[in-house]
């Protein structure tokens, strides 16, 4: 097997890098898939939220820290291609740090997390000359934004429809809405998944979502 890598980034802090590649792990490992998640963040948060689960019910996909590699990320990372369906790459929000690039570099994916409110889009904007420096030498990068922390009855979540074609990135259909079972998920070192009835919509978003990510794949919907 050949691993398909998806670097989920973002410089802006708090936008769900961590939710959304913990969620897209647990999600393509109850699909029957074999998945390592690359913490390359120094806050370690992947590696705290796999090690809230209990022990009966450890966390469905491997979690390795990668953080000290630093810009070599990507050398460290193609060392476990063959051993995985697909490697996601959790990146740390710093706009000075070199793991995004380097992440990108390998990455058949870039998947932005924004909160849709004005601030945080404006923070975010200089993931796009990243990903363009990035395209120079992996030409098969694909990027995609995704929303996240969505509520939708307001009025800036209509505001930042308008503003995201300025990112220049395709926005994935699925949005994600702001939930507290995203937040009960990690203190349980698991995904919404585990939450029963009352995670009903977000499970939901969540398989949109990794339908998705499976989509822009040969094979189409796994
Ligand atoms: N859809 C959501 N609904 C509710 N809370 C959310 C959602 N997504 C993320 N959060 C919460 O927002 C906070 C930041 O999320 P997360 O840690 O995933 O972001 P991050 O981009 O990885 O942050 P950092 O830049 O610090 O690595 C966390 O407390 C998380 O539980
Ligand atoms: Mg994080």
């Amino acid at each position: 097997m050949t691993a398909k890598i998806i670097a989920v980034a973002n410089q802006k802090g708090g936008s769900g890098k961590t939710t959304i590649s913990m969620h897209l792990a647990g999600a393509f490992c109850r699909r029957g898939n074999k998945v390592l998640v690359v913490d390359a963040d120094v806050q370690a948060t992947a590696t705290r939220w796999a090690a809230s689960a209990n022990d009966e019910e450890p966390f469905p996909a491997s979690v390795t820290g990668l953080s000290a590699a630093e810009g070599k990320v990507h050398r460290e990372v193609k060392k476990f291609v063959n051993d995985y369906d697909w490697i996601i790459i959790d990146c740390p929000p710093a706009a000075d740090s070199p793991v995004p690039k380097s992440a990108l570099l390998i990455a058949d994916l870039g998947i932005i997390p924004v909160i849709p409110s004005p601030p945080d889009l404006w923070a975010a904007i200089g993931i796009r000359e990243v990903i363009e420096h990035c395209l120079v030498f992996n030409e098969q990068l694909q990027t995609r934004i995704v929303v996240n922390q969505l509520q939708s009855n307001t009025n800036v979540a209509r505001e930042v429809s308008e503003l995201l074609p300025e990112y220049n990135i395709p926005v994935f259909e699925t949005r994600i809405g702001m939930r507290t079972v995203y937040r009960q998920a990690a203190g349980i070192g698991s995904t919404v998944h585990a939450l029963g009835y009352d995670a009903k919509t977000a499970i939901l978003e969540i398989e949109t979502l990794t339908d998705e990510v499976c989509a822009l794949f040969e094979g189409g919907p796994q």
